[in-house]
């Protein structure tokens, strides 16, 4: 309804930088997961869903009609318990096998509480080749969300799939929105002909929903072209996603210094900080802007009541030194509201990420950066005033 050849280019597009045999676009990233889940399993089926899910897998779970049962974050032995359980037991009341079983998993959860300390690269990062091992071995299918991973994780930018090196044939539906880093609105769904055959077919959103707006679709395009190395300069998308990884680095780095409690794994850049306590929250964002540091805070509903946080969304288009600057007030303000709750020493790998490695890293490419806005990560930017 609506289609037009733009949406077909960016379809095809999508499909070849994700390496699948299809994909789908859909205008709105929620309504990906909230509106097609129900076109793949139903009442019979059995869906596993990681307990942090995002709300729209939440919704798009509960729409389905299915059992849902919840495994615990990024877990693959809580998951393989939950698994067995569910083949083993089958429905509630006729212990009839499920018809099909769907694990749901949000690629990257990068505020996922985690113990402060066992801080690592695989800290938040999904163990997507373990999730593959089980989903294999008990004959299941898997749904992976990579909102926060496509365009930014991965030696080209393709998400965890790349990132890991996995064949992106293992993961049944993969599904990403456009919202962070291509800086456009929307979510796609890829994998099999068939599979974008059926949702194309049958989903409530690509039925009853009008397309993708064309200049949306047009901004996406370009966006990925940049990073595939067909508009600009041949290496801006691999300078983008350097950039990104080394801001993420670096920034992490630092706030890890001051003695702040962050969130999430090392090249996850979506960097979130723990305030804890409500009353600091709004006191925390409205000084930062008084000092030209607009900065994202989320409390309660977003988290529980006492684990508000900042989360600092950086993107390719922030400088070193506009990193440098932000660390300055959050320094200050940290000091002043009394928020370095760490008692621990910082992590390892952040002696060396220094401005000297991040120049570093960043050497190779000696252009400035143009200011389009293809390899952050996520909805809020922190935005640096004059
Ligand atoms: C994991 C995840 N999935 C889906 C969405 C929904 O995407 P959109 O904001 O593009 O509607 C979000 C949004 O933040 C998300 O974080």
């Amino acid at each position: 309804v609506g289609s037009l050849n733009i949406h077909t280019q960016l379809e095809r597009a999508m499909a070849e930088y994700l390496g699948t045999e299809d994909a789908i676009v859909f205008p709105m990233g929620f309504a990906t997961n909230a509106l097609n889940m129900a076109a793949l399993v139903g009442k019979g089926c059995c869906i596993l869903s990681d307990e942090l899910n995002h709300s729209s897998l939440v919704l798009g779970s509960r729409l389905t009609g299915a059992t849902i049962k919840i495994f615990k974050h990024n877990n693959p032995a809580d998951l393989e318990a939950k698994l067995r359980e569910a083949i083993v037991y089958g429905q509630a009341r006729t212990r009839r096998p499920f018809t099909k079983i769907l694990i749901v998993h949000v690629m990257r959860q990068p505020d996922a509480p985690q113990v402060e300390g066992v801080y690592s690269m695989e800290g938040s990062i999904v163990r997507l080749p373990e999730i593959i091992a089980l989903k294999k071995r008990y004959q299941a299918y898997l749904y992976l969300d990579e909102a926060h991973s496509i365009g930014a994780l991965g030696a080209s930018g393709r998400g965890v799939v790349d990132y890991y090196g996995c064949d992106p044939r293992d993961v049944d539906v993969l599904m990403g929105t456009f919202t962070k880093s291509f800086g456009g609105a929307g979510g796609y769904i890829a994998g099999s002909s068939r599979l974008v055959q059926h949702v194309r077919q049958s989903s409530h959103s690509a039925i009853y929903g009008a397309s993708m707006p064309a200049p949306v679709a047009a901004q996406i395009l370009t966006a990925l072209s940049i990073l595939l190395g067909r508009a600009g300069p041949p290496d801006e998308g691999k300078r983008r996603l350097r950039q990104l990884s080394v801001n993420a680095q670096y920034m992490r780095a630092r706030l890890h210094q001051l003695g702040l409690i962050v969130y999430g794994d090392r090249d996850s850049p979506v960097v979130p900080f723990m305030i804890f306590m409500p009353g600091k929250v709004a006191a925390f964002a409205r000084l930062s802007l008084a000092h030209g540091l607009g900065i994202v805070v989320v409390g309660y509903p977003a988290t529980p009541i006492i684990e508000a946080r900042a989360r600092i969304c950086l993107s390719a288009a922030h400088s070193l030194d506009m990193i440098d600057r932000s660390v300055q007030v959050i320094d200050k303000l940290s000091r002043l509201l009394r928020i370095r709750y760490s008692r621990r020493q910082p992590p390892d790998w952040t002696r060396d990420r220094t401005r000297a490695w991040a120049e570093a890293q960043l050497a190779e490419f000696s252009r400035p950066l143009a200011p389009t806005h293809v390899a952050s990560s996520a909805n809020g930017v922190a935005l640096i005033g004059a």
